[in-house]
C-alpha cells in the first residue's frame, strides 16, 4: 500500500450468480477502499493464458462452465491470502462458491485472526443474468468489463480505460451460461443459508444503475455501530 494511504479493513465476499455484476463493483470498490480484489475468475484465467500447470489442468473445467476442484482453489486463495497487501483487508469476488470452500475459508481467517466482516449477495434474476453474459467483453489489459448494448465501449473492440482489445470469454456462450447458472443453483446458492446462519449476509439489488448498487454496497459494508 502507498505511504500515507487508509485500508478501510473490509474482508468482504461478493456473492452471486455468474454476471451479477460481482466483478464489476469489485475492481472499483477495491480501489476506493485500497484493499486488493481476489477473484479466482482472474487468477484461474491468468494461470490460462499463461499456460502453466494450473492453468492447463483448469482450462477444459472453465471452458465447460463446471467447478474446479476445492482443494486446488483453497490452495490458491490460502496463498493469496497470506500475502502483505490481503492483510488491511480483501474482497473475495467468486469464492468461496461451495460449503467446503466456505468452511476451509472460516478455518484459514481464523488461522489468521481475519474473520470475514460481510458478506454482500447480489440479487440479478436470470433472463438478466443470461442477457449481461452473452454481451459482454472484456479487456484483454487491464481486465475492465464492458456491455454490447448496456455498456459499449467508445469505440468498438478497444478498451475506454487502456486501450487494450476486448474479447469474448470462452464460457460466455449462452449453452456454457445456461450450465453455469445450473451449477451455481445446486452448489453456490447454499451459502445464503450458511453466511445467514453465521449473521454476515447481506442482500444488494443488483439491477439497475452500477454507480446506486456501488452505493448500496458501501452502506451494507459499514460495520455495524
Ligand atoms: P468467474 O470468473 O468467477 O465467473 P462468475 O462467478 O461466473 O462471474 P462472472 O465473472 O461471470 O460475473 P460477475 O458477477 O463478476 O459479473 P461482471 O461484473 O463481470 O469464474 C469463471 C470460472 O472459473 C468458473 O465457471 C469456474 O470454472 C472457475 N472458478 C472460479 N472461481 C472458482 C471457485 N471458487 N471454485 C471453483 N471454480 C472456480 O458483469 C457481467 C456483465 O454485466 C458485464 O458485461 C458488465 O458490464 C455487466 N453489468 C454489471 N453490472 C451491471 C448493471 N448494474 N447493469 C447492467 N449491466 C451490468
Amino acid at each position: 500500500m502507498p505511504a500515507g494511504a487508509t485500508s478501510a479493513g473490509h474482508r468482504l465476499v461478493f456473492l452471486g450468480p455468474p454476471g451479477a455484476g460481482k466483478g464489476t463493483q469489485a475492481r472499483d470498490l477495491a480501489l476506493e477502499w485500497k484493499v486488493p480484489q481476489v477473484s479466482t475468475g482472474d487468477m484461474l484465467r491468468e494461470a490460462v493464458a499463461k499456460q502453466t500447470p494450473l492453468g492447463r489442468q483448469a482450462k477444459a473445467t472453465m471452458d465447460q462452465g463446471a467447478l474446479v476442484p476445492d482443494d486446488v482453489i483453497v490452495g490458491l486463495i490460502a496463498e493469496r491470502l497470506r500475502e502483505g497487501d490481503a492483510a488491511g483487508g480483501f474482497i473475495l469476488d467468486g469464492f468461496p462458491r461451495t460449503l467446503a470452500q466456505a468452511e476451509a475459508l472460516e478455518r484459514l481467517l481464523r488461522d489468521l485472526g481475519q474473520p470475514l466482516t460481510r458478506v454482500i449477495f447480489f440479487d440479478v434474476s436470470e433472463p438478466e443474468l443470461l442477457r449481461r453474459l452473452t454481451g459482454r467483453r472484456v479487456c484483454r489489459e487491464c481486465g475492465s468489463t464492458f456491455h454490447l448494448t448496456s455498456a459499449p465501449p467508445r469505440r468498438s473492440g478497444v478498451c475506454d480505460k487502456c486501450g487494450g482489445r476486448l474479447y469474448q470469454r470462452d464460457d460466455d456462450s449462452e449453452a456454457t451460461v445456461r450450465h453455469r447458472l445450473e451449477v451455481y443453483t445446486r452448489q453456490t446458492a447454499p451459502l445464503l443459508d450458511y453466511y445467514q446462519s453465521r449473521n454476515l449476509l447481506s442482500s444488494v439489488p443488483g439491477e439497475g444503475d452500477v454507480e446506486a448498487i456501488r452505493a448500496a454496497v458501501r452502506r451494507v459494508s459499514e460495520p455495524a455501530r
